[in-house]
């Protein structure tokens, strides 16, 4: 031991020394960026023990080359990461010259620069209808043993959605661990939060001599505990956030075990570090990978989510990632690759109501998070056009003592800002806003353009007009809901759009979990930051967790099936409808118009049905290969993905055997057009089953499908089907829908899959 040490000694000094040195050179030398560079494992030369040792010799050759003659030290500060599990390859600081001698090296796959990335309850279980006495949490045992990977900015260990009571002990197989680091000892994990690791060389080779606020898998932004504790933390009673959404907190899979990859920090997020963390939780052998953030605009080939989400899929990890909070435009969604399940944000049935009492005994209701019991009674109200843009304190501090009402112009965060910066006891924001998305830092309400009308005509026939303003106060049960949310991207996916994307929709609008209380959640006035063990976040972010939840149920209920079985029975058993029965609305259209499958996939994620779907769309890792056949990626590009040789292009097909339908027509040419799908379904009821099918016709074309029953003599039986979809060519921009459901004749299961007519969104 205390000759390593003596050696680990010796090989610090020295790299301290070297940092120098090539900060010296660095002056004159080229530019450097980190480059995330793929290789082929199978072409390593013999000489060579491990790849590790392949790929740093490959990295000091081209540093000797280029920097001739100079003592250039043996070892390699360049490169960043070895990647294993996920990807093979490594990333490494290079010029723009060693780059293009790199390509020339035996066994080089592709590279591309790092990249950032785009980060995107207590009552959200029961929401989803998940109880005690029947379907999948009883079942499955409330996900015990399964492991939940989630790579996003870390965790609070101290939370108590990480407490350990009741859990199982960390399964055996386990090969993750808790890794020392600031503020962080290998004993802050337990039997629930069972490893936690952390990821930051990219961000420091992109930023070379930056101080790293808090060098450990510890979470100072929140989002990484809020999104594990959603998908796997244990029950916590009596929590809130400011005496608002009052209850007992618990995550989807309550049982299960959850281990953090830190990849997210103050200080940067690069793809280089993502790669790394899902690559390591691959190795250390999670069961599920929850990953709430995405990169706009590559190819699938030079996505990290992407690639490493392949090798993830080979093993059986369930990938469950976010659409991204760019909605609500078409063809604005991230993650939209074909083995993962892309998941798109709802509302819930939960509102925060800011209720209002005119002094003529009327009320309006509109919504409030301010994070204390404001006292706002019988005071004026005051409607002075001169005020009622609110975007001066100074004039407001000046205006007489009353709830100054606040016109639908301008910023409402600058409003809200005004205000709280002012004298002013409290305020009536009339705003478009109708979901709580902003920080309350005054005594306010907003209320919608069609509540606002009443409001002024009180305040300008009332010379005292007067109101009060009620705080603190939830409600249960508001509909309609789910809806789903503005933010949420929608599909056609840009990288891959001949798969329907997003998958699925779940909670993610106000949803409460745990939360960093280093960090504020809350603030009073200008100056006061409040913190809180527990916060309501809105995001696609908010929504992967609870998808990733019940991939993590649904593996403790069905252990053998793929990771496609999974997202088939999530998708074919989803719910279409809101809780008044009728088709989900789309909040971001103005008309509030019905959702299509490009915002909200199937539908509204249903646990307790998935348990049971009755037939599986299942799809192999060569059936992804032959759909990227299709794609004119070059034979570099597609193995960047596979890793490997095993799999070939003498099948391509853009047919994927997918659970939904999407048919892309040219908007710029009114012609009819048809398409052909051909899909396969798996039995996994219990023994003989007879299918009949069921069409929705979409607007402006028809769906043919043959033949129309299905008939099964046993389990694990496959039968296929046809599916011609004849676009009548006069739809114009316009997206429409439709559905095929196959129904078991004793009515025993449903099988549903949605079917969107498209415009080709142009890039
Ligand atoms: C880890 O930190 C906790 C809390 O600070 C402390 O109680 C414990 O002794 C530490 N354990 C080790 C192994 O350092
Ligand atoms: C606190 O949270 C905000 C977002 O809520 C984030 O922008 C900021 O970086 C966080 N502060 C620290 C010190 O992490
Ligand atoms: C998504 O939004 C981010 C931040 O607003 C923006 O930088 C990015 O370009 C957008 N991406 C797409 C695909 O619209
Ligand atoms: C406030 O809003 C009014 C009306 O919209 C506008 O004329 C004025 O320039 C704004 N003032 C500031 C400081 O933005
Ligand atoms: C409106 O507010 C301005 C600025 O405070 C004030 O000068 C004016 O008298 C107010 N108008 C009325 C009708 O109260
Ligand atoms: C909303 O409905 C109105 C009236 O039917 C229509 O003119 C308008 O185009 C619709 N807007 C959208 C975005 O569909
Ligand atoms: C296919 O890829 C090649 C080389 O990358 C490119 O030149 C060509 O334009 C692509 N074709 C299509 C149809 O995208
Ligand atoms: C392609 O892969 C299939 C299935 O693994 C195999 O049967 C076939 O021989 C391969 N073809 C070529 C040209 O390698
Ligand atoms: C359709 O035509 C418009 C206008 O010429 C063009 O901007 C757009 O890219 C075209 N769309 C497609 C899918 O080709």
């Amino acid at each position: 031991m205390g000759f390593l040490n003596g050696i680990c000694l010796v090989k610090c000094l020295c790299s301290l020394l070297l940092t120098s040195l090539v900060f010296i050179l660095r002056i004159h030398a080229a530019p450097e960026n980190t480059y995330i560079v793929h290789m082929d494992k199978t072409l390593m030369p013999k000489v060579f023990s491990s790849h590790h040792s392949w790929y740093s010799s490959v990295v000091d050759s081209l540093k000797s080359t280029n920097i001739a003659s100079s003592s250039h030290p043996p070892s390699s500060p360049s490169l960043v990461y070895f990647y294993d599990s996920g990807a093979h390859g490594f990333s490494a600081l290079l010029s723009a010259e060693e780059l293009e001698t790199l390509k020339m090296s035996p066994g080089f796959l592709s590279a591309y620069p790092d990249r950032t990335v785009t980060v995107d309850t207590t009552h959200t279980p029961e929401f989803l209808s998940l109880n005690t006495y029947s379907g999948l949490w009883p079942v499955s045992n409330y996900g015990e043993d399964i492991i939940i990977g989630v790579i996003d900015t870390g965790v609070w260990p101290e939370s108590e959605s990480y407490k350990d009571d009741g859990m199982s002990p960390v399964p055996s197989r386990w090969k993750g661990k808790c890794q020392e680091g600031q503020e962080f000892n290998s004993s802050m994990c337990n039997s629930k939060l069972i490893g936690a690791k952390y990821f930051n060389k990219g961000v420091i080779a992109a930023n070379p001599g930056i101080t790293i606020s808090m060098n450990s898998a510890r979470d100072t932004i929140g989002h990484g505990t809020h999104t594990s504790s959603t998908a796997g933390g244990n029950y916590v009673d009596g929590v809130s956030y400011f005496g608002y959404a009052k209850g007992t907190a618990g995550g989807i899979a309550p049982r299960s075990k959850v281990a953090m990859y830190k990849v997210i920090w103050n200080e940067g997020r690069y793809a280089s570090d993502v790669l790394a963390g899902m690559d390591e939780a691959i190795h250390d052998g999670v069961d599920v990978i929850s990953i709430s953030m995405g990169f706009d605009g590559l190819p699938l080939y030079e996505d990290p989510i992407a690639i490493a989400s392949f090798a993830a899929m080979e093993k059986g990890v369930r990938v469950s990632s976010s659409a991204g909070n760019n909605g609500s435009h078409l063809g604005t969604l991230h993650n939209g690759i074909p083995w993962v399940m892309t998941v798109a944000a709802g509302t819930i049935d939960r509102s925060f109501p800011g209720i209002v009492s005119l002094g003529d005994g009327e009320t309006i209701t509109g919504w409030t998070l301010f994070p204390a019991n404001a006292i706002v009674q019988d005071l004026a109200l005051i409607y002075n056009k001169t005020l009622s843009s609110c975007n001066s304190s100074v004039l407001l501090s000046n205006a007489p003592g009353g709830i100054i009402i606040c016109d639908n112009t301008g910023s409402l965060y600058t409003q809200i800002s005004e205000i709280a910066v002012s004298r002013v006891p409290a305020a009536i924001f009339i705003s478009d806003e109708t979901e709580p998305s902003i920080i309350m830092s005054c005594p306010g309400v907003v209320i919608s353009t069609e509540d606002a009308p009443a409001l002024i005509k009180y305040v300008t026939s009332n010379k005292e007009a007067k109101a009060s303003i009620k705080f603190q106060q939830t409600n249960l049960g508001t509909k309609p809901a789910p809806a789903v949310a503005s933010y949420s991207s929608r599909g056609p996916s840009p990288s891959c759009p001949g798969v329907l994307k997003p998958d699925i929709m779940a909670p993610g609008s106000v949803v409460l979990a745990a939360y960093t209380p280093n960090n504020y959640s809350a603030v009073i006035g200008g100056y006061i930051f409040l913190s809180s063990n527990f916060a309501l976040l809105s995001g696609t972010s908010m929504a992967c967790p609870h998808a990733s939840g019940v991939a993590a149920l649904l593996k403790g209920a069905h252990p053998e099936w793929s990771a496609a079985a999974i997202r088939s029975a999530i998708v074919t058993t989803a719910n279409p409808l809101d809780n008044t029965m009728k088709p989900i609305r789309d909040n971001g259209d103005t008309n509030l118009s019905l959702a299509s499958p490009l915002a909200m996939g199937a539908g509204q994620i249903d646990p307790n049905q998935a348990l049971d779907p009755g037939l599986i769309y299942d799809a192999t890792p060569q059936d992804y290969v032959n759909l990227m056949c299709t794609m004119n990626f070059t034979q570099e590009q597609i193995m960047t993905i596979t890793r490997s040789k095993s799999y070939n292009c003498s099948n391509p097909s853009s047919d994927l055997n997918y659970p939904s339908f999407i048919a892309l027509y040219d908007p710029n040419v009114s012609k009819a057009t048809i398409q052909i799908f051909r899909r396969t379904v798996t039995n996994v009821g219990e023994g003989s089953a007879t299918y009949k099918v069921k069409i929705v016709q979409p607007d402006g074309s028809t769906i043919a499908i043959s033949p129309e029953t299905l008939v099964f003599s046993k389990t694990y039986e496959k039968q296929s089907f046809s599916v011609t979809i004849n676009y009548g060519g006069n739809n114009k921009e316009k997206v429409s829908f439709g559905e095929i459901v196959w129904m078991e004749e004793n009515g025993k299961h449903k099988v549903r899959s949605p079917v969107v007519v498209s415009p080709v969104i142009s890039s």
